[in-house]
């Protein structure tokens, strides 16, 4: 789980956002919808047709039960369901075992409990007609003891605790404290355990698995110098570069016993801040990235999922004040993205992507996929809204982590909106009514 950056997108800032940002001086030349690549459908091989480029972005929602389950709620099929229309949905971060798991509520997928709720969800989504990947979860430095077999520390790549604080309910809001540098038998279990959640999902009826490998969590912990300072002879040592990757190439080849490479992605974030990345130098977040995205395309993986760094996303119309320092050159995706550009490995791009972004990342070939999140969170019928360029209606963060269906099943259609007589943009409190009665009435036809 990664929040946007609250610097950029902060509570107050969030109600001044225009419904639909356009992109100077590009919005106007893009084609009417029908005419572009966003709306069209994508083959992923072996009949897995995506029927738009448009993916519901892995968003924790906490909507689970706690220690010791981690299984989700009943209603949350619903919700993904309601998102299906889009070319494929992407879970919420699924913690693979309980050495992964590192917050409140989330969900799991190494029992029996968890996969029985998970072939609901997927069959709910699969009734719909959606295409559904599991995101594959493993927090290590980011977890607490509280959340760890026998309260142990938490496992990671080297003992370098993270400037990050953590709610814990007996505690309230902690430091996270110094992890376990994690013994070569730790790794091997840990890549078992990436092996057992594949599996695992592909029990439940997945179509396939995202990997973690952005936001801070135990892969980028092995890519990154901040957090990987194990040395030689170690094999997963941060030089050189190859054992630095060992790590994630252990993990993939684990899922890859499990699932065809067509049915794997992986999400980075290079640059990314969230779970105290921030100090990796620029020349080695650049070999490590390129090096990371070349090794999916080796493996053929179905596609790459790069997170747009947090200036990237910031509204058009606020991002004046906030992109003096941004350098798109040396810091921005496209160097990455490049990498995979012509491989059978296609390029997803996330952050902040309003229907004009979308639509010019996949008309200039930049990416062939896009992902959005808080959009899509509360617009269940983004690809309709964006097709049509309906106004959205913006997230309300109040209600990103509650732990009922509130602000997560009840978001309305715009035609719900419409047949209510409001706005896309009247206060979220009316929106919500109008989606649990719009819904209802749906549900009952
Ligand atoms: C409530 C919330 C939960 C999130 N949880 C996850 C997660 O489980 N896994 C992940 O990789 N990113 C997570 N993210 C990051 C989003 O996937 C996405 O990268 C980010 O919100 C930027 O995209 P957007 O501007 O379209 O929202 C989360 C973001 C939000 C707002």
């Amino acid at each position: 789980m990664a929040p946007p950056s609250t610097n950029v997108l902060t509570a107050p800032l969030q109600k001044q956002i225009l419904p639909n940002p356009r992109v100077p001086g590009r919005s106007e030349n893009l084609p009417p919808s029908d005419k572009l690549q966003l709306f069209k459908p994508i083959d992923l091989g072996d009949g897995l047709v995506l029927k738009n480029r448009l993916c519901f972005a892995p968003c924790t929602r906490r909507r689970c039960s706690d220690i010791p389950h981690y299984v989700p709620e009943p209603f949350v099929g619903e919700y993904y369901a309601q998102r299906a229309s889009c070319g494929l949905l992407i879970s919420e971060a699924t913690n693979i075992s309980h050495h992964g798991v590192g917050s409140h509520s989330t969900p799991g997928i190494w029992s029996e409990e968890q996969v029985a709720r998970w072939t609901e969800i997927v069959q709910e989504v699969h009734a719909s007609k959606g295409v559904f990947f599991c995101q594959l979860w493993h927090t290590g430095r980011q977890s607490h003891s509280y959340f760890q077999p026998g309260n142990e520390p938490p496992l990671a790549p080297s003992a370098v605790r993270p400037k990050l604080r953590k709610f814990v309910k007996p505690y309230g809001m902690v430091e996270v404290e110094t992890p376990k540098k994690m013994t070569l038998d730790d790794i091997k279990e840990a890549i078992e355990e990436y092996r057992h959640a594949a599996a695992n999902a592909k029990k439940a009826g997945f179509d396939g698995v995202e990997l973690h490998g952005a936001n801070g969590y135990i892969v980028d912990q092995f890519l990154q110098d901040v957090t990987n300072k194990r040395e030689q002879p170690d094999p997963y040592s941060f030089y050189p570069l190859e054992n630095r990757l060992r790590f994630l190439r252990e993990a993939l080849e684990a899922i890859l016993t499990v699932y065809p490479p067509n049915r794997v992605g992986v999400r980075f974030s290079p640059f990314g801040h969230a779970g105290d990345m921030q100090d990796a130098s620029v020349p080695l977040t650049q070999e490590t990235f390129k090096a990371a995205i070349a090794l999916c395309t080796e493996l053929k993986l179905a596609y790459v999922h790069l997170v747009e760094p947090p200036n990237q996303r910031a509204p058009d119309h606020i991002a004046g004040n906030k992109e003096q320092t941004f350098d798109p050159e040396s810091l921005g995706l496209d160097q990455f993205l490049s990498v995979a550009k012509g491989s059978s490995t296609l390029r997803m791009t996330c952050g902040y992507k309003t229907r004009d972004r979308a639509a010019i990342d996949v008309e200039d070939e930049r990416a062939e996929l896009v992902a959005v999140g808080q959009f899509f969170i509360s617009n269940p019928d983004l690809v309709d809204r964006y097709y049509n360029d309906f106004e959205l209606t913006p997230w309300d963060h109040d209600y990103f982590y509650n732990p009922d269906r509130n602000g997560y099943t009840n978001y309305p259609t715009y035609g719900m909106i419409k047949q209510a007589g409001l706005s896309p943009t009247s206060p979220t409190e009316e929106l919500l009514n109008c989606g649990t009665k719009g819904w209802h009435a749906k549900n009952e036809k």
